[in-house]
């Protein structure tokens, strides 16, 4: 009889465990594929007229609000969205933006134009954005500015600021109004796979724009504009920048640095496997001749394709528009920079030129295997208070 009993108990002590165990093991929101917030369900209408703002700032506020992963998930289709901040601190460090269909800003400029920025994520750790399309619509904005009438500023498609650990695979961007892209005062930010589109002759539309931030990666993206492909402010280090196609544009930019006398400066940047074809510049370097105790070192650029390209390499230490410092030498020191294995064609005879600092001149320029065909002909190269060393094919023939 006891020991009936105590079977018996046994079995309802199994029976009980084992119900735990499946209770524990049943997919739950805490741990199953995370919660996802659709933004259709939450009243977005894909008819690409229909502003949907709120409801994607109630998918976002839902994520980022859960205490477990969460993804915001965008169907196929067009969603109006005015400008917008999905903000944090967040209650989990996992939010998956899923974009399968675009996001259209208004297309009249007025509505985003004096903003600064369209979509903007702020102050989160660990967001991932997949897919998707950015359609700023700027073409009428670019049309205003060009004409020279006074028109708004413009908006940034995509603004991530005071951020870290974050992830942009696959998304497009197309006719920013402005800069496309700005990365600003985050950590470890990784975007793959990125494609950025406008018209060669839409002003103030970097692809990329970095600054004040550590740890960027940019791989495997093709970025054509009317201006930088990827611009490098102040701030910056740490940066890795490969497998990337740029054109039109005006190349792959460190600067403008040195604007203001207190300023942090540049330093550990990798710029390697890059094509530019068409751009105004290759790889450039650029500060503004005024004082500054600003710096940029230890920059490699690496393995360069240039086609037909106005300055393929170019370090600018005279940048000064509006007569902003009239006789004035830049205070930005440029040190460390290595150019290695950088062919193809220049656009003009210049192909390589440092304009550096006289007070400041360049040290540590570092020239290894670069030819630079102008018109079927030996290029130029023209050092102005630039030092440093060149090994193995050069063509121009170093001025260094
Ligand atoms: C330079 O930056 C890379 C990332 O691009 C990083 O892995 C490396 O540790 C940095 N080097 C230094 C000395 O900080």
């Amino acid at each position: 009889m006891a020991e009936l009993i105590f079977n018996t108990c046994l079995n309802y002590l199994v029976l009980a465990l084992g119900i735990f165990m499946l209770l524990s093991e049943s997919p739950s929101p805490a741990n199953a594929a995370s919660v996802q917030y659709n933004v259709v369900s939450l009243g977005a209408k894909a008819d690409g007229k229909t502003d949907s703002s709120k409801a994607f700032l109630s998918a976002w506020a839902s994520a980022c609000g859960s205490t477990s992963a969460a993804t915001v998930y965008v169907p196929q289709g067009r969603f109006l969205v005015r400008s917008a901040s999905f903000n944090g601190p967040c209650k989990n460090s996992a939010i998956t933006v899923r974009i399968d269909g675009t996001l259209v800003a208004p297309s009249d400029y007025n509505v985003n134009g004096n903003v600064g920025n369209w979509i903007v994520l702020m102050h989160v750790t660990g967001v991932s954005v997949i897919g998707g399309t950015l359609d700023g619509q700027g073409t009428r904005l670019w049309a205003c500015k060009n004409s020279g009438k006074s028109c708004p500023t413009g908006a940034t498609n995509l603004k991530i600021t005071n951020s870290q650990n974050i992830l942009v695979s696959g998304l497009r961007s197309l006719n920013s109004q402005m800069f496309h892209i700005v990365i600003n005062a985050c950590q470890d930010v990784k975007m793959q796979g990125v494609k950025v589109s406008a018209s060669g002759t839409s002003p103030n539309t970097d692809g990329i724009h970095i600054g004040a931030s550590t740890g960027v990666t940019i791989l495997n993206s093709k970025i054509g504009t009317g201006d930088d492909c990827v611009s490098i402010g102040p701030g910056s280090n740490n940066l890795w920048i490969q497998n990337i196609a740029c054109g039109p544009g005006h190349g792959i930019s460190i600067g403008s640095l040195g604007k203001d006398q207190q300023e942090d400066g540049v330093q550990n940047v990798t710029v390697k496997t890059v094509t530019f074809t068409g751009t105004q510049n290759g790889v450039r370097i650029k500060s503004w001749a005024r004082p500054s105790n600003s710096f940029a070192r230890n920059i490699l650029f690496q393995h360069v394709i240039m086609n037909n390209v106005q300055n393929p390499i170019i370090i600018d230490q005279n940048y000064c528009p509006d007569s902003g410092c009239p006789s004035q030498a830049s205070g930005v020191r440029v040190s460390d920079v290595t150019y290695q294995d950088i062919h193809g064609t220049s656009a003009t005879e210049v192909a390589v030129k440092f304009d550096c600092s006289s007070k400041y001149p360049c040290t540590g320029i570092r020239m290894q295997d670069v030819k630079l065909i102008y018109q079927n002909q030996v290029a130029t190269a023209s050092c102005t208070h630039a030092g440093g060393s060149a090994s193995g094919m050069e063509q121009p023939s170093s001025c260094l």
